[in-house]
């Protein structure tokens, strides 16, 4: 398979992640999380106490920080001003804040462009919100993941309790739609299918189906 750029894109916790890592590692391509960097940023913004819903300021503390996403041997790392938040960026004070950090429009210009920048010569398996449709409209692969609600939380209970993470699978739900619609009906760039993206329902698939699915559709246009 040539190196070719995949965007995945979909609501959250449908698996996105999981299945960009092993379809990277499949391929040998990188893989990059751009939902991190937003969290990254999220996380310095909760430590400074910056308010999520100043766009200004918010702008103004993302050009002063370094973000870094790095392989390591469990998947990616992440680096925020050179100390590692791989973590700390899962936690439930980001989560709550991200959508509404991610949701401006100055702060999303700069992260688009700090993630063109990571494009270089294709190789690439993408995930986030925006990639198809915003960061890579001219993407190879296309895919918009999706699952239901009930689904992708229990997906995500399950993750939380073989972490030894306790969670209670309702609050789960809410939490996730709250995201959803923070982040679908956002002015910029809304978290929406790309027009040429091949949606994936993966309500009743596995992991690795989905893998090979998206596998099988990358060596189609490889
Ligand atoms: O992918 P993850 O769930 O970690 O993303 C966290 C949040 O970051 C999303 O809910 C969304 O608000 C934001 N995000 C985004 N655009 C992306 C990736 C993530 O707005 N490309």
């Amino acid at each position: 398979i040539n190196n070719i750029r995949i965007a995945l894109d979909g609501p959250a916790a449908a698996g996105k992640s999981t299945a960009a890592k092993k379809i990277a590692e499949k391929l040998g391509f990188i893989y990059i999380d751009t939902g991190a960097m937003y969290r990254t940023l999220t996380l310095k913004a909760v430590n400074q106490q910056v308010d999520p819903k100043n766009e200004q300021a918010l702008y103004n503390l993302l050009m002063n920080t370094v973000i870094e996403l790095k392989p390591g041997e469990d998947g990616q790392l992440v680096f925020l001003d050179g100390r590692e938040v791989t973590r700390e960026i899962r936690e439930q004070q980001v989560t709550k804040h991200v959508s509404d950090v991610a949701l401006h429009k100055a702060v999303r210009s700069e992260m688009v462009k700090r993630q063109q920048n990571l494009l270089k010569n294709g190789g690439i398996v993408m995930d986030g919100r925006d990639i198809g449709t915003a960061v890579i409209p001219d993407a190879e692969l296309k895919v918009f993941m999706s699952a239901t609600a009930e689904e992708r939380a229990r997906r995500r209970f399950e993750e939380h309790q073989s972490q030894g993470i306790q969670s209670d699978l309702q609050q789960l739900k809410s939490e996730i739609e709250e995201r959803d619609f923070i982040d679908s009906t956002r002015e910029v760039s809304p978290l929406t299918k790309a027009e040429d993206a091949i949606e994936l329902d993966t309500t009743h698939m596995t992991i690795d189906e989905v893998v090979n699915k998206v596998t099988e559709l990358a060596a189609e246009r490889g």
